[in-house]
Order: C-alpha cells, then structure tokens, then sequence
C-alpha cells in the first residue's frame, strides 16, 4: 500500500504563524508538524509516499523529508494549486497509486496511544472496502461525523452537521481499497466547492464496503488547525516524552525499529546531526539495541 499526506491549504486559521511559513512546517514542540502523520504512516509500514503541497511550498517540504532514502522511504511530491478539498489528492495521486491501494492522512493530525500500530498495520492489509476510524470528540460539529450500530456498522456520515447524530467525529486518516481513485474521479464538489471525502466514504458506505475502527479512549488524536489546538498538541507532546523519556513520532527512531534502515545507517545519520537533545535520544535508542 502506497500513502499520501495532504499539506496544501492557505493555514488561514493559524495567520500570522503561517504567512510566512507553511502550517505543516510549523513545530509541534520539537518536531515539524509533517513528521507526525507521516510517523503513522511508516508505523503502517508504509514506504511509498507521496507529498501533496502547495506549489510554492513544495521546495520546503523537499528541504526537510528530501527522498526519503534517509529513512528507507522513497517520496515523491505533487503539487494542488488551490485547496480543491481532501478527495482531490486522489485524483493529483492517480498516477503516483497506479491501481493500487492507498492511505491518505492529513498534515495537521497527530494520533498516538497504545495499539495503534498494530491497527494500522491491520488497516494497511485491506484488499478491499475501505476503513475509517471513529473517535468521540466533544463538539463533533466540527468534523466528519459517523454513526454506527452497536456492531460497528456504519450508517451514516455527515460532514460538519449543525444536528449530528453521534459524538463521533472521523479523523484525518483513511485506508482505500484500489478504487479509490475511479470513485474520487466521480465525486461533484459540495456546496462549499470542495471534493469531500466525506463523500468519498459514502460511496463505500453505500456499497456496504466501509469498516469502520473506534478509537478508544488509550488513543490521542490532536489536529492542529487552529492557536489553541497547536499549544495543546505541543503541549501533549512535551508532557508524554518528558514523563516517558521516549519520542512521539520521531521518523529516524521508527525506521529503526521498523527496520526500514539498520543501525549502521542509523549511526551515519548522527553523525550528520548536531549534538542535541534530538541526536542524544537517538544514541540512546541506537545503544540500546
Ligand atoms: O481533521 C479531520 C477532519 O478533516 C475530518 O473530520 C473532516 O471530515 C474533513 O473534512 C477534514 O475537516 P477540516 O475542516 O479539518 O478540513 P480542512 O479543510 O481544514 O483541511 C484539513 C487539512 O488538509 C488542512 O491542513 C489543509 C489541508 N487541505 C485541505 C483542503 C480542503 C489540503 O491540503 N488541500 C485541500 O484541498
């Protein structure tokens, strides 16, 4: 399976942080927003991902993630000229995919919490349908909103309803099967003049082909759209490796455990990096292995 980390759109609610620099690029504590979804991608086992951008921004994203080779992933980049809405990355993707399955998550969401990798590695198998994640949130108004029965079936979806029939909002990751991108070439923009991909998880949903995956109450997802929520992610973050004395999302670390790269590998890359915090948490992950 192939994956796509959408980092377009103006960042309007996060001005003046973002008129100078792309809101996917700001910190979130002490790493750029882009390395945390692209973390759970890798903790999909994911290799193959393609950066959607704006096309101004693209040479910056390029400057931080270059290749991949770095961390044994190959990237590729494409540009969206305007925000034409989530379901677009599948058409500007269509040729990066080639038929096959993929993953798309947002730029600005953070997941972490116990199990998670195994669920993605899980949601990473699908050879077909699709699987969405459902998480209670306390304004789900916000959000793409799912109901469910008591077995986890899906029965509807809604994208930011004014009256919404549950308090579970869809976070910004989903797995596809390969028709993924025939059914985003199908969708008519919304009102709003975007390609939803809440649309997009209704053609599944009316196939009867959408799994969907509650995250309990051991996970954390964070979006990092607006001023507070970027302090809260920053600050969640701090908090937990401060405690635990280990890394959320920190790419070199999880190549090596993925054994994307060895450790030989993983050395060389130290010594291209100053001598900080960063550098000194990856020795120790390198020593006690
Ligand atoms: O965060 C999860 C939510 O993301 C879902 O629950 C919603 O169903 C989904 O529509 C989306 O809602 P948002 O209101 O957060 O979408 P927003 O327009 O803010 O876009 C999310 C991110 O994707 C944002 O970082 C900008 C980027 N983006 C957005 C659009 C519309 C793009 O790169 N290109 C786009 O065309």
């Amino acid at each position: 399976m192939k994956g796509i980390i959408l980092a377009g759109g103006y960042g309007t609610r996060l001005q003046p942080l973002t008129s100078a620099v792309n809101k996917q690029l700001l910190p979130v504590y002490n790493k750029p927003m882009i390395y945390y979804p692209l973390s759970m991608l890798m903790l999909a086992g994911i290799r193959d991902i393609l950066v959607i951008g704006m096309p101004s921004e693209l040479p910056r994203f390029e400057n931080l993630l270059g290749d991949g080779s770095r961390w044994g992933l190959r990237f590729e980049y494409a540009p969206q000229e305007e925000p034409r809405g989530l379901a677009d990355a599948f058409l500007i993707g269509r040729d990066f995919l080639a038929g096959g399955p993929a993953c798309l998550i947002l730029g600005d969401n953070i997941f972490f919490g116990r199990g998670l990798s195994t669920t993605l590695q899980d949601c990473a198998r699908i050879d077909s349908g699709a699987v969405v994640f459902a998480y209670a949130v306390k304004d789900p108004r916000r959000y793409g909103v799912i109901e469910f029965d008591p077995s986890g079936r899906a029965l509807s979806l809604e994208e930011k309803p004014e009256k919404p029939r549950s308090h579970y909002a869809v976070p910004g990751i989903y797995f596809y099967d390969s028709t993924v991108v025939s059914r985003a070439a199908r969708l008519k923009p919304s009102a709003r003049g975007e390609l939803e991909i809440t649309d997009l998880n209704a053609s599944y949903l009316e196939d009867g082909s959408l799994r969907v995956e509650v995250l309990g109450r051991g996970v954390a997802w964070l979006d990092a759209g607006t001023h507070e929520s970027l302090l809260s992610a920053a600050n969640f973050v701090h908090a937990v490796e401060e405690r635990q004395g280990m890394m959320i999302s920190c790419p070199e670390e999880i190549a090596f455990r993925q054994g994307f790269i060895k450790a030989e590998h993983l050395a060389r890359l130290l010594t291209e990096m100053s001598d900080n915090e960063y550098a000194r948490y990856l020795r120790d992950v390198l020593e006690d292995s």
